[in-house]
């Protein structure tokens, strides 16, 4: 593969997709299968077959659209006209839309979408430019929309510092939770000394409620490949390593098969575009564990051994995989590298706020009328998200939090709902970006017993290897516990601070580090809700049963002598 054939291969799929009068996309991304996408596609292709339209109508299956929670979606090019998206499409509707696109009528209107629907409207695509608009299991369908053509540019025009030159002008910041500037890792990995060196992209995604990484990896699985190619010629690597969750099965399988079609249509492998560099990427597959996003026990994991994290330094950039210099960014960092490569790092920096460049993925979940995937400009404010955006709060209920960055992050109340979404103004309000996972949260919320929920999930993936962590962890969630049960004293909430910094500052890595933040962030904005759990025994959500009885000063002794502090068993 040259440029020329690259060239060639975009203009013969351009031709090809010109044939058809109309396509008809049907959303393939997890949320819209598990919705019944897959049957849509299978009565539209059966319909097409039977009715010999397939020569004029091409049923074809692509990543998320976005709407998640409205699935599936189609979505109904015709040529010259403007695009229509449907949503809760079942096989009869499919049926009924093809038919009138058949007669030239205009599709029916029922479960259009309005075409300025503002939660697509109010959106900045960048990583997700693609998603939802090519088949994520063709290669040409991403060379069509440019795809390689960065990759191709870099290995002919540019040096690799110049790469990592563009990257560190982008303003670029890691977006796997922690945002350490990409450009500033990409220069420290470049100048190691080392024998090999490697590349790997985490797509481990452990937050609960995020599926931003899936959904690009099964949306545009090409996009991470060149953006892992570009990588390791920016760095000198010739091997790159994706790290996908097992139960990823569908992300796993198309990068899979965007690897193969790459390697045979030479756009990775030997001599990339008929340059001097080879680049090589194979997927490993992790078991689940969250703590295995953690850079780390990740390399750990990927070595064959056990998916537990080090001290560090040495960081990756010196030391990583078999002790050689590795690169490692999250997939949506590496994604979103051939658009800057493509359209230059002062675009992308000209996008965003002044310490947050460019635009963020999110996954909006909970109690929102419009559940799915976003990808909006850094600064874009809360509010903007939830209620343009969003929606709004089903059932006219009041928006009480959102919480951001999962186990790791906090929440931001309703006083703050004009707070940008950036990574400054997030932890001024005492929240990290995280890896983009948003959780809106309405008045039937309990945020001891939220905080509690993620004290549950760091205590269960807690990997034991240190001591604040391993004990720290279970000792919060009892008391926790015993605040949503009704049984806690003020004592209790006392001991639960003291952990909270004990076990933030004290652990290994960033799982224990992080665990009190959900804690401490429900008790910055929502204190009087802990203290009415513990002097009132009273839960104004509604959520905690409050069934245990509270124990009194001689049951607590008692209980004490017995081997329990009237905890639960
Ligand atoms: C407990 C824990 C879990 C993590 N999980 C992920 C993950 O699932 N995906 C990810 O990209 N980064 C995760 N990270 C951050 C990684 O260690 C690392 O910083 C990141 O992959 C670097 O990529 P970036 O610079 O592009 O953000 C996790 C960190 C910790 C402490
Ligand atoms: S003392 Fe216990 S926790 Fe420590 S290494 Fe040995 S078995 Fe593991
Ligand atoms: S902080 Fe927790 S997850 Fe991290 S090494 Fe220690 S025990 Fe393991
Ligand atoms: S998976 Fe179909 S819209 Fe997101």
């Amino acid at each position: 593969m040259n440029r020329a054939d690259l060239r060639h291969m975009a203009e013969a799929e351009q031709e090809r997709q010109e044939r058809f009068r109309c396509r008809i996309m049907v959303c393939a991304g997890t949320p819209c299968l598990s919705a019944g996408a897959q049957t849509v596609l299978d009565s539209l292709r059966k319909a097409l077959a039977e009715s010999r339209l397939d020569a004029e109508i091409e049923a074809v299956a692509s990543g998320c659209m976005g709407p998640c929670s409205r699935g599936p979606l189609v979505k109904v090019r015709q040529q010259g006209k403007k695009e229509i998206i449907f949503e809760r499409v079942t096989p009869e509707l499919a049926r009924q839309i093809l038919l009138s696109l058949a007669k030239g009528r205009r599709p029916p209107t029922v479960s259009a979408l309005p075409p300025d629907f503002p939660f697509l409207a109010r959106q900045m695509k960048v990583v997700l430019a693609n998603s939802g608009s090519i088949n994520p299991e063709r290669v040409e369908e991403y060379v069509a929309a440019g795809g390689y053509g960065a990759l191709a540019h870099a290995l002919h025009e540019l040096t690799p510092d110049d790469v990592c030159r563009e990257v560190s002008v982008s303003g670029l910041r890691g977006r796997g939770g922690a945002g350490y500037p990409t450009g500033v890792k990409w220069n420290l990995a470049r100048k190691a000394n080392g024998e090999r060196k490697y590349v790997v992209a985490n797509g481990d995604e452990g937050d609960p409620g995020a599926y931003m990484d899936r959904s690009i990896m099964e949306s545009d699985p090409h996009r991470i490949l060149e953006g892992m190619a570009l990588a390791g010629y920016a760095i000198g690597a010739e091997q790159g390593f994706i790290y996908v969750r097992g139960e990823y099965y569908l992300a796993g399988r198309r990068l899979e098969a965007a690897i193969r079609a790459a390697e045979r249509a030479g756009l990775l492998g030997s001599r990339v575009f008929g340059s001097n560099f080879n680049f090589r990427i194979d997927i490993r597959t992790g078991a689940g564990a969250f703590v295995c996003g953690e850079e780390t026990s990740l390399m750990a994991s990927i070595m064959g051994r056990r998916g537990q994290p080090r001290q560090r330094p040495p960081y990756p950039a010196q030391q990583g995989l078999w002790g050689c210099p590795t690169l490692i960014n999250n997939v949506e960092t590496l994604a979103t590298v051939p658009a800057i490569m493509g359209k230059g790092g002062n675009w992308y920096a000209g996008i965003g706020s002044a310490g947050s460049k460019g635009t963020k993925v999110y996954a909006l979940a909970g109690q929102v009328e419009i559940a799915g995937l976003i990808e909006v400009p850094m600064g874009t404010t809360l509010r903007e998200v939830v209620f343009d955006i969003g929606g709004g709060i089903p059932g006219g209920k009041r928006f009480k939090a959102a919480q951001s960055g999962g186990p790791s992050g906090g929440c931001i109340p309703s006083g703050e709902l004009d707070t940008p979404l950036d990574y400054e103004s997030m932890q001024r309000v005492g929240t990290i970006m995280g890896s983009g996972g948003l959780i809106i949260m309405d008045e039937t919320s309990c945020m001891p017993d939220v905080a509690s929920f993620f004290l549950d999930f760091c205590r269960d993936e807690s990997c034991g290897k240190c001591v604040p962590c391993r004990v720290g962890t279970v000792e919060m969630h009892r008391l926790l516990r015993r605040i949503t049960g009704g049984t806690a004293t003020m004592d209790d909430l006392a001991k639960l601070e003291e952990l909270c910094e004990l076990v933030g500052a004290a652990s290994l890595c960033g799982l224990g580090m992080t665990a009190p933040n959900p804690v401490l962030s429900t008790l910055r904005y929502f204190r009087d809700e802990y203290v009415e759990h513990i002097s009132r025994h009273r839960c104004a959500a509604g959520v905690c049963s409050m069934a245990e009885v509270p124990a009194g000063p001689e049951q607590e002794a008692l209980l004490h002598a017995m081997g329990g502090a009237g905890e639960e068993a």
